[in-house]
């Protein structure tokens, strides 16, 4: 059975991820998105929150699964047994980090591949990051995230923007 890792702290998960995973998955015979537990990256969203929902919006795909996990990625690799490790490119700048990161996993563990797919040409501009700028001044995220997740995302910086009991200057 080819089972292959799709890690990334899908802080929050956008319709590029949603596209990496749903190509991915017709390649391999079980994908499994894993997240980044990593306090040090500063996320928006707790691990539970993001593997929630991944799981709401990968639950029409049935070999996908989604999981956490803390250290680093080619323990997790080998931990679960996926000899595949998948990743997206979405312009030249995204190469550099990306092949280094390859690289550094397979000087570890050469049993371990690294396989990119280009994003969509749609998603070749979207991240994360733009979803939270956009959402943190309340703007349309609809181009961006599934219109389920999107009342989360707008109530979270809702949460961190107004805590309870702050005052507003
Ligand atoms: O979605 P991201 O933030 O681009 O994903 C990055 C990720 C999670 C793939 C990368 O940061 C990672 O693998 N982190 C775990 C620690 C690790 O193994 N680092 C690479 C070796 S230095």
């Amino acid at each position: 059975m080819k089972r292959a890792i799709y890690p990334g702290s899908f802080d929050p998960v956008t319709f590029g991820h949603i596209d990496m995973i749903e190509r991915s998955a017709k390649i391999v015979d079980e994908l499994v998105v894993a997240v980044l537990n990593n306090s040090a990256k500063n996320p928006l969203f707790s691990v539970k929150e993001r593997v929630s929902m991944l799981e709401e919006i990968t639950s029409h795909l049935p070999n996908v699964k989604i999981t956490f996990f803390d250290g680093l990625l080619i323990d997790y690799a080998r931990k679960i047994d996926a000899a595949i490790i998948i990743r997206g490119l979405r312009a030249i700048t995204d190469f550099e980090y990306e092949l280094q990161l390859a690289q550094t996993n397979r000087i570890v563990d050469s049993r371990v591949d690294t396989i990119f797919l280009t994003t969509s040409l749609e998603y070749a501009y979207l991240s994360s990051t733009i979803v939270k700028e956009v959402a943190s001044y309340g703007g349309d995220i609809s181009h961006f995230v599934p219109e389920q997740l999107m009342e989360r995302i707008y109530q979270k910086y809702a949460e961190v923007q107004n805590p309870k009991g702050a005052q507003n200057f």
